[in-house]
């Protein structure tokens, strides 16, 4: 069944023969080599493959934060290659929370303060936004340090407050960038059980991550090889061939 738009109907994030070419003075680099993927809202999909292969690229197609060279790409029921940056921009504030590898918390507001931030996206009332904003660190354990500056917070802290930013306006996606890749081990754990509890109530998150363990703690590993996601018989094959 279609939609007309081609978006499969069951999918939340759909990306179709997307490419990507950058232009740099080496001449044109092509970083992603038409990738078709397909989630199902509530999926919970780690995307891992060599340092270079165009995981970032792939994630920044799905947030919107750049857009393909050619192909199509669907999330939250959006058309994202139909719309200006500015209203990508609005969207992703309303549909999409984003965590990256290093924090990005802006360091001139407190952490309640950067977690109120994308509320200006979706209207919430201003009297609400500090309730909810404190609601949120206290899902994340960081009611304490509410009116602090990021620098005055440990790294596990930050990225614990840049969570609850990326939860702000209740997304339906959540996508991370290495998002433990700064954080020690205790911290990294406890954000990923959060992300699992965020997977149980619903949302859909896709990670980019190195961490081999942790991949293997998600349900659905998707590889990306030289701007190419693997086929699962490629996968599979590599496993019986008994190579990593
Ligand atoms: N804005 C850009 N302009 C030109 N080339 C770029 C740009 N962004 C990425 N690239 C190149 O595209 C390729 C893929 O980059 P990308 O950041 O997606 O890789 P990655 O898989 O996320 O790597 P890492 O694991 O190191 O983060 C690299 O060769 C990179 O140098
Ligand atoms: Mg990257």
């Amino acid at each position: 069944m279609s939609n007309g738009n081609n978006e499969q109907p069951n999918s939340v994030i759909s990306l179709q023969s997307v490419e990507k070419i950058y232009k740099t003075k080496a001449g044109p680099l092509r970083v992603l080599k038409g990738v078709d993927l397909e989630i199902k809202e509530g999926e919970f999909v780690a995307i891992v493959g060599p340092s270079g292969s165009g995981k970032s690229t792939l994630i920044n197609m799905i947030t919107g934060i750049d857009r393909p060279t050619s192909g199509e790409v669907f999330v939250a029921g959006q058309r994202l290659t139909k719309l200006s940056e500015n209203q990508v921009a609005k969207w992703r504030g309303r549909n999409v929370g984003v965590v990256f590898q290093f924090f990005q918390l802006l360091p001139t507001l407190t952490v309640i303060e950067n977690v109120m931030m994308p509320m200006h996206y979706t209207g919430t009332f201003q009297g609400q936004r500090k309730e909810r904003a404190m609601e949120l660190l206290e899902m994340v354990d960081l009611p304490d340090v509410a009116h602090k500056y990021p620098s005055q917070i440990s790294g596990g802290q930050q990225q614990r407050a840049a969570i609850a930013r990326a939860l702000a306006n209740n997304p339906k996606v959540l996508v991370g960038d290495e998002p433990t890749g700064n954080l020690d081990v205790v911290s990294a754990g406890l954000m990923f059980a959060m992300f699992e509890d965020l997977v149980k109530q619903g949302t859909t998150i896709v990670m980019v991550t190195h961490d081999r363990d942790l991949a293997g703690q998600i349900p659905r590993v998707e590889e990306v090889r030289d701007g190419q996601l693997m086929s699962q018989e490629a996968i599979d094959q590599r496993l019986v061939a008994g190579r990593q």
